[in-house]
């Protein structure tokens, strides 16, 4: 009797194993590629060229992208600041919030259309989309990590060596194998089926009044948020300022010339990453264009582009302005479950 248990189980304990070494280790079907390049869009920067996007690399990314293991105490990951239904910006946050409640310097900027960037930050304090996680999560206000003690961490971890290893065939877990796969998540971020992208492939039809606001968009807007990223991802002053709080662009270069320039952000998905501007300073779209009708300041470096002054734009001008600047919000996007935490 005991023997008869003893050998069902057995039976049992094997068949589960079997089970499990048939389970094929083979990637998920994805039903659209991770990395593509959309209709009409420039070429990328070429930062992929020595890292191209994996399924595995990818997923890897995307779970430290979620991990508060980066931070010191483990309470925040690059996912607080960076929220998938604010377009991955910091919704309803002036400046960001990082360890301890500290409050960093500048409002954090959506995540999307990466692989288009050469320059990153507000003011292109870093140039290469691999390193650039660097910043946050040694940065003091953000995460207050040091690179060591997370490569630590990770190692220690009953599962991450594993998934390095499926990512990059090694499981000796290093910064750059690290921010190689956070820079493979963050490129497949890709944000291209907006309203006016399916207009732009005749999917799609304007109302007459987001026709006008485009239009006029065109006219006042296009040469700096310029199509179809709506950034040409140069460093401008938008008058904003006559003394700068932040030198911006100067931080990096050290030129009086680059004080308050700061990198056109993409107006992609921009009415779901409120506040606006470097340091989150207004809170709507109608304050952002109410800035351009009326409140541009002359300062030194102002950009050429705005030399003449405040723009003319009506009220009725401004009403279909926002209702264009709506049809850039991206809702596959925004709920794409393959970006998701969970
Ligand atoms: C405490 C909030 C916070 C955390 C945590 C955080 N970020 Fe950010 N992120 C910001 C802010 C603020 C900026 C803008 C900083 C600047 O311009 O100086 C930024 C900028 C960026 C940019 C540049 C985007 C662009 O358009 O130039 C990328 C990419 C980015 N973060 C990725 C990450 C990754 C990856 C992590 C995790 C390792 C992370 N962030 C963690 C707040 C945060
Ligand atoms: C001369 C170049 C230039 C022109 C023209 C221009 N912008 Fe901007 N825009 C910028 C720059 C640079 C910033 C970022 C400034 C900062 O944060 O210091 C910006 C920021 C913005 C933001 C905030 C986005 C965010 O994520 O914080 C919006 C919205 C915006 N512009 C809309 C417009 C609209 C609408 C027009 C036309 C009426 C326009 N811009 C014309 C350069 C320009």
């Amino acid at each position: 009797m005991k023997v008869d248990l003893k050998y069902k189980l057995f039976l049992l304990l094997s068949f589960i194993v079997t089970i499990q070494a048939c389970v094929p280790d083979v990637e998920p079907p994805v039903t659209k590629p991770l990395f593509y390049q959309p209709d009409g869009f420039p070429p990328t920067s070429g930062q992929l060229v020595n890292n191209p996007v994996t399924y595995y690399g990818f997923s890897l990314g995307k779970k430290l992208f979620y991990d508060p293991i980066l931070s010191l105490d483990s309470t925040i990951s690059c996912g607080s600041c960076h929220q998938q239904f604010a377009a991955f910006a910091h919704l309803d946050h002036k400046l960001s919030h990082g360890i301890n409640d500290l409050e960093g310097t500048r409002n954090a900027p959506p995540l999307f259309n990466l692989a288009w960037h050469s320059n990153f930050f507000w003011d292109g304090g870093s140039s290469h989309i691999d390193m650039q996680p660097i910043g946050p999560i040694t940065n003091p206000v953000e995460m207050n990590e040091s690179l060591l003690n997370v490569l630590v961490k990770l190692r220690r971890s009953t599962y991450y060596p594993a998934l390095f290893k499926k990512a990059f065939g090694s499981d000796s877990i290093t910064t750059q194998a690290m921010t190689r796969a956070l820079a493979q998540f963050m490129s497949s971020l890709i944000s291209a089926n907006s309203k006016y992208d399916q207009v732009k492939t005749g999917t799609a039809t304007f109302t007459v009044d987001e026709q006008n606001g485009y239009t006029l968009f065109k006219s006042k807007c296009e040469s700096c948020h310029k199509e179809p990223l709506m950034t040409d991802l140069n460093f401008r002053n938008n008058g904003l300022d006559l003394h700068f709080a932040d030198a911006g662009r100067a931080r990096i270069t050290l030129q009086p010339s680059d004080s308050g320039k700061f990198k056109v952000p993409s107006l992609r998905n921009v009415a779901v990453t409120y506040p606006y501007m470097h340091d989150g300073r207004l809170n709507s779209l109608s304050k952002v264009i109410d800035h351009y009708r009326s409140g541009i300041i002359q300062s030194s470096t102002i950009d050429p582009l705005l030399t003449g002054g405040n723009m003319s734009i009506t009220d009725a001008e401004k009403q279909q302005l926002l209702l264009f600047l709506n049809t850039l919000t991206d809702p596959a996007f925004l709920n794409d479950k393959r970006f998701s935490e969970k």
